[in-house]
């Protein structure tokens, strides 16, 4: 028999990412968790309202998802423990602009550039709706056929409940392969 552990969200563990917006004409960097897949061609971000980001991504309708791999974790957790209200992260990531012109981290392995399309308001939070507008990978995390290689990236994980980093683990079968 199951038993009832609330209403708590328990879709851990996630991949976690630096979002980067400009705010005031300088970028900021925001580490989530809570991020998901909407489609084939938007995500959705969800930040406390009151975070210094959430300003420039209503501004600017524009962010960068970086993906974090364990190269750039240590700087993604900094961008998780202090905010732009108090501690100016604008040289947090060498970065560049592309499409939206928000801040492209320059060591994260993959970048979607997003436009921000719709914001949804719950208790204490907004949730940005997002339309892909350019995905950049570094070459060493693609494979032949230019499609990224999850084996290469390595994306780290977010777990929740014991606020911890995990690595993603070992192939266990081929999609559509593996059923009875
Ligand atoms: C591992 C981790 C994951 C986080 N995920 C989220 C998230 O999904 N949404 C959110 O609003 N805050 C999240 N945070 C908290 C923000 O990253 C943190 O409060 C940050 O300092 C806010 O920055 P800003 O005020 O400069 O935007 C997370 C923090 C950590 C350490």
């Amino acid at each position: 028999m199951k038993k009832d552990i609330g209403n708590s969200p328990a879709l851990y563990p996630a991949p976690l990412v630096v979002v980067g917006t400009m705010v005031k004409g300088k970028p900021n960097y925001v580490l989530a968790g809570h991020v998901g897949i909407i489609g084939h061609d938007r995500i959705m971000v969800s930040l406390a309202k009151q975070h210094y980001s959430n300003r420039g991504i209503k501004e600017t309708r524009a962010m960068t998802v970086n993906i974090v791999d364990e190269g750039m974790l240590k700087k993604a957790d900094r961008a998780g423990c202090v905010s732009g209200n108090k501690v100016d992260k604008s040289d947090m990531f060498v970065f560049h602009t592309r499409g939206t012109g928000a801040p492209v981290i320059d060591e994260a392995p993959v970048v979607m550039d997003c436009i921000v399309d719709d914001v949804y308001e719950t208790e204490g939070f907004e949730s940005f709706i997002c339309k892909i507008d350019g995905v950049y990978a570094e070459e060493s995390v693609l494979n032949e056929a230019g499609k990224i290689d999850y084996h290469a990236l390595k994306p780290v994980l977010f777990e929740m409940p014991t606020y911890e980093y995990l690595r993603t683990g070992d192939v266990i079968g081929k999609c559509m392969n593996v059923s009875e």
